[in-house]
């Protein structure tokens, strides 16, 4: 099994909590990082940190090449046409926030539609939001059905010549689903409309090549991808890139500042005002060359497998709602859940204390969850170094918590 092989990669796995070993089901959070991008980090400051694109001394220089050769190693993996395609940002949040800002201020005037699914994160939602208000566009959204997956019937009668936008997250964080992006982007480019997908659930977990998806914008963040926080991508079309007006003004970004106005350097640099998260950036190269040593498709039919047989195992669970599709097909390892006994925040510190990380909440999908006719769930979610054992534990804690949970008989009177 991958997860064996690869365990022994991920220093934190061999601590416990509360006595008992650390049972990580979190990654949709946040993905562990292995040893070696823990060492790369530590090598960027102990060897080289300088600042990039200023110091023409021996340690900025290397910061610099290793800073736009991790670049070219992001543009490889997802398959881009030119490392010019990739911006780096924070996050997917930010990256989503560029486009809005930047690429929207510019081109969504008032009666404007912007079309979005009812699974969105908060992140691929309020900035459109913020966007529409100010725009006085409007916005449409995609619904999902009982299984979750998006009516795509629904979505044919949304569009429209006033759309100007689809936006669609690739895979849900709470319900799994993925969603068919090259068929979505097809029909709204045959609409005349630009599309953006929220990356963020897809590209640490399967082989995405941006070509395939069709799409203009794609975002992902390094930190689920086995990198650090505080480095996120923006992959788009050069094209689209080279017309858009910048999104922060500062350092860097400039070809020419006088008092009164500037000229911009070229995409991506364009974007990337400022010191960026220069550690982080470079240091996601070595998590890309990482995951690629392993092999995305491999790491897609591990999870397969494991969702499978979390799937499984939980529907076993006596009182346990399952949400998202059960094709396995069409969905990635992100098992949201309810339970009959109790509160998901309770659910979830019960598994804290059986030493197993899951988040309990609304995962940022408040509108998902309304849709869904609960106010939170629990979701459990996998990546690489989990197992089967990690799913018995998890399963054995649910009996904890029903078991803690459950009413009892009233004490018999004397
Ligand atoms: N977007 C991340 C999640 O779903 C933080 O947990």
């Amino acid at each position: 099994m991958l997860a064996e092989r690869v365990r022994e990669d991920f220093p934190i796995l061999k601590q416990t909590v509360y006595g008992k070993p650390l049972v990580y089901l979190d990654s949709a959070a946040t993905s562990q990082k292995p040893r070696r991008v823990i060492d790369a980090l530590v090598r960027y400051y102990q060897e080289y940190n300088a600042n990039i694109h200023r110091g023409i001394y021996r340690i900025a220089e290397e910061a610099t090449m290793r800073y736009e050769q991790s670049r070219g190693k992001i543009a490889a993996f997802i398959g881009a046409t030119r490392p010019e395609e990739v911006v780096f940002t924070r996050s997917t949040t930010e990256a989503i926030n560029l486009v809005a800002y930047a690429w929207g201020r510019a081109n969504i005037r008032a009666g404007d539609e912007i079309i979005l699914t009812e699974m969105e994160h908060h992140s691929n939602l309020v900035p459109w939001q913020l966007l529409a208000a100010e725009k006085q566009a409007k916005l449409r959204f995609i619904p999902f059905d009982g299984q979750g997956i998006l009516q795509l019937d629904e979505y044919q009668r949304l569009l429209s010549e006033r759309t100007k936008l689809v936006a669609v997250t690739h895979q849900s964080n709470v319900l799994g689903t993925i969603n068919p992006i090259k068929e979505i982007a097809m029909t709204a480019h045959a609409a005349g409309a630009t599309v953006l997908v929220d990356a963020a659930q897809s590209v640490p977990h399967m082989p995405v090549s941006v070509g395939d998806l069709g799409a203009d914008f794609v975002a992902f963040s390094g930190h689920k991808m086995c990198g650090p926080t505080g480095a996120g991508v923006l992959w788009a079309r050069y094209d689209l890139l080279d017309a858009m007006p910048p999104f922060h003004g500062g350092g860097e970004m400039i070809m020419l500042v006088q008092l009164e106005s500037s000229t911009y350097k070229d995409p991506p640099h364009k974007f990337e005002a400022g010191t960026p998260s220069i550690a982080d950036c470079i240091v996601l190269g070595e998590a890309v060359d990482y995951l690629q040593g392993i092999g995305m498709a491999a790491i897609r039919a591990h999870e397969q497998r494991l969702t499978d047989y979390t799937l499984r195992r939980l529907a076993e669970v006596e009182g346990v709602t399952l949400f998202g599709p059960r094709q396995l097909d069409r969905r990635g390892g992100v098992v949201a859940f309810a339970t009959d006994v109790a509160h998901p925040h309770d659910v979830a510190q019960v598994l804290d204390q059986e030493g197993i990380a899951v988040r309990a909440g609304h995962h940022c999908t408040q509108p998902l969850h309304r849709r869904l006719g609960v106010a939170a769930t629990t979701r459990a979610s996998l990546y690489l170094y989990n197992n089967e054992s990690d799913i018995d534990a998890l399963v054995r804690g649910l009996h904890v918590a029903r078991h803690l949970f459950s009413p009892r008989p009233a004490p018999a009177k004397r």
